[in-house]
Order: C-alpha cells, then sequence, then structure tokens
C-alpha cells in the first residue's frame, strides 16, 4: 500500500477526492512510564505511521474503511454510536472527545493504512488518534493546539480503548521533528528538542513479535500502584503532586504503608527520573557509553521492579550484553514488543545475525528488525 493507491481506493469507494494526512509512531530512548507519574520522557517520531485521506460528506455520519483488515465500518457522532469494531473506537473516540470540548464535528468519509507495526510497542494507536484529531482540526479549522490535541488523544484512549496512558505517545506524534528527540517534563508540559545525530552507532529495535494478553489491564495496575504510593508520600510531603517529585528517602518513610508490590513499582519511577536527567546530560558531551549504561538500567528496573518485561524481551536484552551493544532495553508500555538498542555501526551486522539466530533457536521465530529514523509529526501531505 502506498498513498497513490489509498488516494484510488477513496475513489472507488467514496467517489470524489479526499485530503492525506499522517502521524507517525515513536521510539523513546528512555524515560518509561514516567509520564503519567508527572516525569521526563525522551522520545521521538519514526518513519512509519498511520496514512489516511478524508473528505468531510456532508452528513452527521463517518464512513471509515481500513485498508490493513480490509473492514468497512459507519457509525454516528452521538455517545451511543461507539462502533464494535476496536479500530475503529479510536476514530470514534477522537470525534467525542473533540466534541465533548465544545467544538462541532460533521460527518466524513475515510480510507487509511499504516505501516507502524501493531502491539509492538511504536504506538500505533497514538498515531491513529493523532492523525484524525490533526485531520478533523485542520479541516473543520476548529483551531485547537496541538496539546489538545494530543489530549483528545489520550482521553480517547482512557475513554473508549480502556488504557489509562499518559501523553507521551500523543505527544511524540503530534510534535516530532526530523533528527530530533524531545524532551518532555509531563508535570508542566515543558519540552525542548535534542538532535539526535550519534556518530558511530545506529538505533535499532528487535521486535518480539509478541504481545502478552492482558497488557491495557497490566498497564492501569501499574498506573494506581504508582498513585497509590503518591497519596501516602503526599500525605507526609504535601509538595509532593507526582510520584516523580519524590525521591527514595520519602518512599522509604512509607515503606510500611503501602504494598511491596507499590514500593518496588515507585522504586522504578523514581529512579527512571534520574536517568532521563542523565541521559540528557550525556548526549549533550557525546557520552554515549553512559547513555547505553543508563539503558540497561533501565531494563533492569522495567524487569525486575516494575515488571513489564517478559522472557523474549529479556532475552534479547542479554543477547544484547553478551555481544557488547552499547545500551538495550524494552521500549514503551512492555509486556512484549521491542527492545531500542544503541549499537555500534561496526557491531551492527554481528549483533542481528546473532540475535535472530539465537532467538529463533529458543523461541522458534525470528526477531523483526527496525533500524530507526527520526521523523517529522502529524502532517498533511
Ligand atoms: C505506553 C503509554 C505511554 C507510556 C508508555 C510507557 O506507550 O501509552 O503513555 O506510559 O507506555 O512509558
Amino acid at each position: 500500500m502506498n498513498i497513490e493507491t489509498l488516494q484510488s481506493l477513496f475513489l472507488q469507494r467514496f467517489g470524489g477526492e479526499g485530503v492525506l494526512y499522517t502521524s507517525p509512531g515513536r521510539i523513546n530512548l528512555i524515560g518509561e512510564h514516567t509520564d503519567y507519574n508527572g516525569g521526563f520522557v525522551f522520545p521521538g517520531a519514526i518513519d512509519k505511521g498511520i496514512y489516511a485521506c478524508i473528505a468531510l460528506n456532508g452528513t452527521d455520519r463517518v464512513r471509515a474503511y481500513s485498508a490493513d483488515y480490509d473492514e468497512f465500518c459507519e457509525f454516528g457522532l452521538r455517545e451511543e454510536d461507539k462502533p464494535a469494531e476496536a479500530w475503529a473506537r479510536y476514530i470514534f473516540g477522537v470525534c467525542r472527545e473533540i466534541q465533548k470540548r465544545g467544538y462541532a464535528v460533521q460527518g466524513f468519509d475515510t480510507c487509511f493504512y499504516g505501516d507502524v507495526p501493531l502491539g509492538a510497542g511504536m504506538s500505533s494507536s497514538a498515531a491513529l488518534e493523532s492523525t484524525f484529531a490533526f485531520a478533523l482540526n485542520d479541516l473543520l479549522a476548529l483551531g485547537i493546539d496541538k496539546f489538545e490535541l494530543a489530549r483528545i488523544g489520550q482521553s480517547t484512549e482512557h475513554n473508549y480503548c480502556g488504557v489509562k496512558c499518559g501523553i507521551m505517545d500523543q505527544f511524540a506524534s503530534l510534535f516530532g521533528k526530523a533528527g530530533h528527540l524531545m524532551r518532555l517534563n509531563c508535570a508542566t508540559m515543558e519540552y525542548e528538542y535534542f538532535p539526535f545525530n550519534p556518530k558511530g552507532y545506529k538505533v535499532v529495535l528487535l521486535d518480539t513479535v509478541v504481545k502478552h494478553e492482558l497488557a491495557s489491564s497490566a498497564y492501569n495496575k501499574r498506573r494506581e500502584s504508582c498513585e497509590n504510593a503518591c497519596r501516602h508520600i503526599a500525605a507526609r510531603h504535601p509538595e509532593v503532586q507526582y510520584l516523580s517529585d519524590a525521591d527514595m528517602a520519602m518512599l522509604e518513610e512509607v515503606r510500611d504503608e503501602i504494598s511491596d508490590e507499590d514500593f518496588l513499582r515507585a522504586e522504578y519511577v523514581i529512579g527512571e527520573k534520574q536517568r532521563v536527567l542523565d541521559v540528557c546530560e550525556a548526549l549533550e558531551r557525546g557520552d554515549y557509553e553512559t547513555v547505553g549504561e543508563k539503558m540497561y538500567g533501565t531494563h533492569h528496573g522495567m524487569s525486575k521492579l516494575y515488571e513489564v518485561s517478559c522472557e523474549e524481551l529479556d532475552f534479547l536484552n542479554d543477547v544484547a550484553k553478551e555481544c557488547g551493544v552499547t545500551g538495550s532495553r524494552v521500549m514503551g508500555g512492555g509486556f512484549g514488543g521491542c527492545t531500542i538498542n544503541l549499537v555500534k555501526e561496526e557491531l551492527y551486522d554481528t549483533f542481528i545475525a546473532t540475535a535472530k539466530e539465537l532467538f529463533t533457536a529458543r523461541f522458534h521465530h525470528s526477531p523483526k528488525i527496525y533500524d530507526v529514523i527520526i521523523s517529522d509529526g502529524s502532517r498533511k501531505i
């Protein structure tokens, strides 16, 4: 599929021309599960995204065709019109969230496809939400700023898809800039672009191609643990609004008041906050060894304290370590998906070959390999 085919699909199905929009998936160098804790994240948009052809249709109904699933869905714009198809709920949710903010949404026709691998931790769902939020804002001249468009995508996840996610994925998709990572403070929404072109290194994703069941409920449970730990700390330290505002000493004070599980989750989040800051500093010095060391630190925390890794991801992380890869860790929410790896160019081929061979011998399917190209955010094509 490409955008020319998409346009002819649109013409065949709806007769006429639509406008093309795209929004990308994302990587995250470091700062995982910190967004909903008011911490820092460090993502960048990638060269894989969702592409949609859209035109207003003069009715109050949406007619949507998913080229990837070869499925068509038509729905209205009232709360009770929620479609049964999971993919259509993202589009419906975006429309509803725009309406809830006081804007009028009109019916439209759309065909879309994507090349962000599903369930790989590269945020295909945020790419879908951002595409439609950005497109409707533009087509209907609503004048909503990009922060609010990101919140519209996030509320779609919360209210229509059952994931109590943070703001990182939608932010990265909408604000992405080629060649740059973004450090976002999720408490204040202040952000900064960092040029990212690690000379002599490559960034590569190794996709386990597994996505474990119940990932959304496990994700929501992590969030509850963090909020619980934060409540206990805030009772003694009212200045603590988010868990990321706390330090280890504060967490120690409430050790006996919270479960061991909640303690471990909070310990990870507090450690991760410092790792993001250390990585940003190291990047400014061109010190990739430190960047890599912190990435391994994150993997360890996500695996042993936050417990969102899995056998396949831990295996890939071990292989990276044994091959001498500079940095490696599970990326995104976890429970399957990818590792992100910072690898010296001269080691790249050996690493990929070894990882493929060992992984396939162990799990009987090959991992998928994606070279990372940091690209622009949401746009009209
Ligand atoms: C998912 C969520 C994000 C973020 C990451 C973990 O991608 O959508 O908000 O919490 O997990 O960092």
